[in-house]
Formats: C-alpha cells, structure tokens, sequence
C-alpha cells in the first residue's frame, strides 16, 4: 500500500503489534490554550486507541522557551520523555550533538519522508543530511487576524495589507474599540516586529536581516518607526498578556486585530467561530508574502527502557500518518506537513498557505537562521525598544549585536 494512504486503523495495529500497548508514552509540549489542548489531544486519544498510555507533560508558556528548558535539563539529567515537542530550525540542533537523540532515518525512507515534504521543510528538519525529528504541522508565525463584525461596525474596509490595517485601527478608535490585542511578552512583541519587516521590505530585508544579519539600511530603520507606531493602538493591560487572551479578545469582540501565528487561528476553531465568516485573515507582509517556515516536530530522546525505540518510532508514524495529519492540523490552526492529503475543505485562510507553499513562496525563518541564543537576544533588543523610549539609532545598534552574537 503506498504509503500516502496507509489508514489509521493500520497505523494504529501496527502500534499494537509493536508492543505499543505496553508502553507508556510521556510526552513533553507547549500546547496548554484550548485549541492548542484540543490539537494534541487527537495524538493522544489515538495513542490510547491503539492500547498505549499517553502520559502527558504539558509546560505553560506560548512560544514554548519554559518546555524547552524542562526538555534540555531532563535529557541532559538521564531522566528524558519519551518525545519531546520543538520549533523547526537549530533548537534542537544542541541535543544532537551530544548524540541525546534517537534518528527516524529508517521510518523516514519507509514512510518516504523525502517524497512527502516540499524540499525546503525538509531542509529546516533535517540536521546533517539526516532526520531527528518529525515533522507535524507548518505554521506561519505572520499571520493578522481580525473581528469582521467589530470592522463593519466602525465602518472599515477589511485590509489586506498592514498600510490599511492603520486605516482600519484608526477607525475602530473611533469607536473606542482596542485596535490591537498584543500580548506583551517578548516572543510575542518580535512576531510582530518581524511581521512588520516582511511588510516593509519583504524577503529581501528579512534575508538582509536574519541572513546577512546587516541591519544598516533604510528598510530596517523603517521597520523601527513603523513597529513603534503601532504602539499607539495597543490597550494599557497588553504587558505580560498571554498570547491567546489576546485572541480571545479578538474573538469577543474586545479588540479589532491581533499579529500571531495561525495557531491562533486553533482558539477561533475552539470557539466555533468561522474563518471569513465570524473573523478574517491576512499575511502581514500582504498576500504574495512568502510564508516563513515556522511549526513544530517532535524529537525523541535515547532510553535505556526495553522497547522505549519501538514506541517511539511508531509515535512518529502516527503523528505523521495522513488521518492524523488532517484531524490534528484541522484543530491546530496549521496546515497538514505533507502534501499528499485533501486539504480541499480547509479554510480560507489555510487556502491562502496551502497556495503559498503551492507556488513555493517559503521563506527560511529566524529559527532556521539564527541560534537560539541569537534568536533569544535579537528578541531581548525588540523588547527593551517596544517597552522603553530608547533612540532608534541606539535600538539597531543593540539589535545589530544581538544578530552577531
Ligand atoms: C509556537 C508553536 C505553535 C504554538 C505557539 C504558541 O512556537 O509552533 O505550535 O504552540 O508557539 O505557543
């Protein structure tokens, strides 16, 4: 049977066979939000239909620095979870050298992995030529979303671009309405950073940027002025904000506009609101952006537990397996890793991704350019210039370090 089309049902007597029932799987993630929870819970309930027991380690923090910490420090101590939830690109890059991790290389060419993923996801997976991970879902982090109802109220044309956006926002303060839900959290506070790059200057300033890591010119002063005038929309309670209080205020009608990843789009689902019906989407950069490769993979770490390696393997079949893939992404927000299976009825919005990975519109993203320590004081730099008054001469100096580091 090709592959593409092996049934649940068959994955799941494969997991039985292997002893699965016998295993205990505990498996370490960031996804503690409704739709988040409601996602991971479609792996787990098929771990248990197929006699295994999923013991699950969820870890609060969204953008996932707290679970990752747990990871490191609990593999590095000899006491590591069964599987391990990361970010595509060099987070996990680390616990590989250290030969913590088991590699799929042999389920991968059984399953065809090579086949299934469009070759520039399979680059942000593979470490070395070889695969540590697999790969569950593509998220892009540049997504705005939006409350139709609220812009229709306040008489605003739903934007496509982040130039209307501020015409939007303008309007809906005209209504005493927040025009913008952030949450001010630094990951967060760099989503939008970032998402007003790409509107500035697109692919070419974000390779400049992340790639060439050279900050000097004009887009990037741009991004700065720009970045800090969205400032001017955002609500007193936004510092510390969780970011999917911040879509729910999106959702209830509180405030006009969020920029977050299409995780965000899993709370919407949750609360049975639908996508260009109740609320509506578009990329930051505009609608030919390219779609900056962001999800999630699973890893799993070496144990000295008989069978751990069967379990584990047949985890990753399962998570990656084409019914798993549709039921999982459907709640998460995301768009299935593999393009062999029927996205037809998808939303909107995940339409709008599905074309971009169509025509090939992917983009390397900070995660895949940067190293984590990189990444984390890049983030540090946004922050301080969001939360304080400092010069922008100042702020791409520090952002320019933090980008060599
Ligand atoms: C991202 C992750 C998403 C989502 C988000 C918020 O890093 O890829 O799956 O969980 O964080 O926590």
């Amino acid at each position: 049977m090709n592959p593409c089309c092996k049934s649940a049902a068959a994955i799941l007597l494969a997991l039985v066979a292997a002893g699965a029932h016998a295993q205990r799987a505990e498996v370490i993630h960031w996804w503690t939000s409704g739709g988040e929870a409601a996602a991971i819970k479609e792996f787990a309930a098929a771990y248990t239909k197929a006699g295994g027991t999923w013991v699950d380690t969820p870890i609060a923090g969204g953008g996932g620095a707290q679970a990752r910490t747990v990871m490191a420090n609990r593999t590095m101590g000899g006491d590591p979870p069964t599987a391990a939830q990361y970010n595509y690109g060099r987070q996990y890059e680390e616990i590989i050298k250290e030969g913590l991790l088991i590699d799929l290389n042999d389920i991968a060419t059984k399953g065809n992995w090579d086949k299934l993923l469009p070759e520039k996801i399979r680059n942000a997976v593979k470490v070395n030529g070889k695969y540590y991970a697999v790969p569950i879902n593509l998220h892009n982090e540049n997504w705005v979303w939006f409350n139709k109802g609220l812009l229709a109220k306040a008489g605003a044309k739903e934007p496509t671009t982040l130039d209307e956006m501020f015409v939007a926002m303008d309007k809906l303060k005209g209504i005493g309405v927040t025009p913008l839900a952030i949450g001010g959290q630094g990951w967060q506070e760099a989503i939008a950073f970032r998402g007003v790059l790409l509107a500035t200057g697109g692919q070419e300033l974000y390779n400049k940027t992340f790639k060439d890591k050279d900050t000097s010119g004009p887009g990037f002063r741009k991004t700065l002025e720009t970045f800090r005038r969205l400032k001017g929309y955002v609500d007193a309670g936004s510092p510390g904000r969780d970011w999917n209080l911040a879509t729910a205020m999106v959702i209830q009608g509180k405030a006009g506009f969020q920029m977050m990843g299409d995780w965000a789009k899993g709370e919407f689902v949750n609360a049975n609101q639908a996508a260009g019906k109740d609320y509506g989407c578009f990329m930051a950069g505009g609608p030919k952006m390219p779609y900056a490769i962001g999800g999630d993979v699973f890893v799993f770490p070496k144990s000295k537990k008989k069978d751990a390696e069967v379990a584990q393997k047949k985890l990753a079949e399962l998570m990656i397996s084409a019914p798993m893939q549709v039921a999982f992404n459907n709640r998460k927000g995301s768009i299935p890793i593999r393009t062999d299976v029927d996205t037809s009825k998808m939303d909107v919005c995940a339409q709008a991704g599905l074309q971009a990975v169509k025509e090939g519109r992917l983009l390397a993203s900070d995660n895949e350019l940067l190293t984590p320590d990189a990444k984390g004081a890049f983030e540090d730099a946004v922050s301080k210039f969001w939360n304080s008054g400092q010069p922008i001469d100042d702020a791409i100096k520090s952002m320019a370090s933090a980008l060599k580091r």
